[in-house]
């Protein structure tokens, strides 16, 4: 086992009403073990709620997406500042419902994470390949082409506050999680590569978190892979008992 802590987030998506956000905000503050990272990505329009909901606990919350500039013309947009002023630690970056249904791409997904780094956010940037590509064994180009042009100039004393979540597109919302075994093949190759482009002090304390169907029932076997460091949960996170034993197998 590695000495890496566990990292468990929950995206909530385009889910839950204010009620909600902040019923589910409050159980996970109440219920989260020690000895795990947690984090919730509520919807923007739910943080300052969700932020209050966490006051006094060691629940981190995150922002499901951000701009790259501080302020601007940037209509329906929020920047890393207003971020950390509702709040947030953390942001996902290139999430693939963003990089597929809306076509953001590797030089604006660069600017992005560059600029959340740069602000003081930690960035969980997300990878994964879609089943087309896994069925023709681009799995691994894909993952290096989104390492290489995503992560392209980040110095180094941002590192430490970066994430990777590999999250396979197939599985994503699908109910198909990968296999232990294809998520390890996975994350080290991830590993690897990160240590290519970073140096092998900076992939040896990474974390690469696994996202796809990831439940309460196929958590354990996941999170003790040698190189799986945690999870992003999407359907899972928005129940806080399915949540909190998915957290709870990462003990
Ligand atoms: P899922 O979503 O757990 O519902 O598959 C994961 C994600 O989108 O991060």
């Amino acid at each position: 086992m590695s000495k890496r802590p566990k990292f468990v987030a929950g995206n909530w998506k385009m889910y839950t009403s204010r009620g909600v956000a902040k019923e589910l905000a409050a159980a996970v503050a109440q219920g989260a073990p020690a000895g795990v990272q947690v984090a919730v990505f509520p919807p923007s329009v739910w943080l300052t709620t969700v932020a209050d909901a966490l006051a006094g606990s060691a629940v981190g919350l995150g922002a499901q997406n951000c701009h790259f500039e501080k302020e601007g013309a940037f209509t329906g947009e929020l920047s890393p500042q207003m971020l950390l002023e509702a709040g947030c630690r953390y942001t996902l970056v290139g999430h693939s419902e963003r990089r597929h249904g809306l076509g953001e791409i590797h030089d604006f997904l660069n600017k992005k994470a560059k600029a959340a780094l740069a602000a003081g956010l930690h960035v969980i940037f997300c990878v994964g390949e879609l089943l087309a590509e896994r069925e023709a064994n681009q799995t691994e180009a894909v993952l290096e082409k989104q390492l290489t042009d995503g992560l392209a100039g980040i110095p180094a004393e941002h590192l430490p506050n970066l994430v990777i979540a590999y999250e396979p597109v197939w599985a994503i919302g699908t109910g198909k999680v990968a296999t232990p075994e294809q998520a390890q093949a996975a994350h080290a190759f991830i590993r690897r590569k990160f240590a290519a482009l970073f140096g092998e002090k900076s992939a040896s304390v990474l974390l690469i978190l696994y996202g796809g169907s990831v439940k309460p029932e196929n958590a354990a076997d996941l999170l003790h892979q040698p190189d799986v460091d945690g999870a992003l949960v999407g359907g899972a996170s928005m129940k806080a008992d399915s949540f909190l034993g998915i957290v709870r197998a990462a003990v």
